[in-house]
């Protein structure tokens, strides 16, 4: 049976590994009945600068663009020219409690860390269930914090069944990496903890200082070192296949290699890996207008499939 996948990734800031093995990955692999957008009315709860929401959200399309995606295949779309999601959201606000928004990790994460509690922050899970919903998604490819918010979109999915019939559909979520890929402190990487490693820095000189200053214990350069417990080998074999993997194991556990020298063979696959990707990415830069257009042409596939969604919904709960 074709399963249809969706996500979202939220404009704001540069795109990090964590993203890319989290989410991105998947979404590249997975072209066939697949719908994919740029989530900037999401970002406005936390990006309040046009001109920085606006270049944001062409380097989430560029990105995705030079990394593979085939716009002919799957549809790529900025949310907000799909505006049908936000009256999907108001007919689910009116099925959810207030409990379950209470719960949202995220929102309360968000707060804790200084973001101003607006009610759009608060109601973010639920637009976030229209995007799913809206498409008759069945899975969605997103990384381990977001595994709340889907299990919230399928609580709101199943309320409203429960009050007006079989309306939506049920998505699972499908996770990318089974655990965060870690930042160059070992927590998990995100743009929020300054940890991050980008997936096309500004120079080769800012991914080698980047990575050359992933932290590592205090192990002497001679003895045997522990790979399973080190940030540079847990990124190293996201990127490796199983011989180079064993490889630098049997280097860890011979001794007389430093963290150093993993660290330059870590660049290495890293550039390696995305060199076509990085020339894609700068002629896209030198073509805005391309990716403009790719934008709204797949808001004119999107927007007709989730208007038929919104219309069932509409007529289930009484709606002309
Ligand atoms: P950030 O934490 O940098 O703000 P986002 O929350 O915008 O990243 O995440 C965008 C997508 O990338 C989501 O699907 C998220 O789950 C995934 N993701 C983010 N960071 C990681 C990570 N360290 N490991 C795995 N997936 C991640
Ligand atoms: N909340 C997601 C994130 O921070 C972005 C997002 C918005 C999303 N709507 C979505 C992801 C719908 C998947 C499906 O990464």
């Amino acid at each position: 049976m074709a399963r249809r996948s969706l996500s979202g990734v939220q404009p704001s800031g540069l795109l990090h590994l964590g993203n890319y093995f989290g989410a991105i990955r998947t979404h590249v692999a997975r072209q066939d009945d697949a719908y994919y957008f740029i989530a900037d009315f999401h970002a406005l709860t936390t990006t309040h600068d046009p001109a920085v929401l606006r270049q944001n959200v062409f380097d989430v399309a560029a990105t995705y663009l030079a990394l593979g995606l085939d716009p002919e295949r799957a549809v790529l779309w900025r949310q907000s020219d799909v505006p049908e999601v936000q009256e999907l959201a108001w007919l689910l606000a009116t099925v959810t409690g207030m409990g379950l928004l209470e719960r949202a990790h995220s929102y309360k994460d968000k707060v804790e860390r200084g973001i101003s509690a607006s009610v759009g922050l608060f109601y973010y899970p639920v637009l976030m269930a229209a995007d799913i919903l809206a498409f008759d998604s069945d899975v969605v490819p997103v990384g381990k914090d977001q595994v709340q918010h889907l299990e919230m979109t399928r609580d709101m999915a199943q309320s409203f069944n429960a009050r007006y019939g079989e309306v939506f559909k049920l998505p699972k979520v499908e996770l990318g990496v089974p655990e965060p890929v870690p930042g160059i402190d070992g927590a998990k990487m995100s743009k929020s903890y300054d940890n991050h490693i980008p997936i096309f820095p500004a120079s080769r000189k800012a991914l080698k200082k980047r990575v050359m200053a992933i932290k590592t214990d205090s192990t002497p350069m001679e003895d045997p070192k522990d790979p399973d417990t080190c940030t540079v080998f847990a990124l190293y074999a996201l990127f490796a296949d199983a011989a180079q993997q064993a490889e630098m194991r049997a280097k860890y556990a011979g001794g007389d290699y430093g963290y150093g020298h993993a660290k330059l063979e870590l660049l290495e696959l890293i550039e390696a890996h995305f060199a076509d990707a990085r020339t894609r990415y700068a002629e896209f830069e030198k073509h805005p207008d391309r990716v403009e257009e790719i934008l709204r042409a797949g808001a004119e596939r999107a927007r007709p499939v989730a208007r038929a969604v919104l219309d069932r919904a509409r007529a289930a709960c009484g709606l002309a």
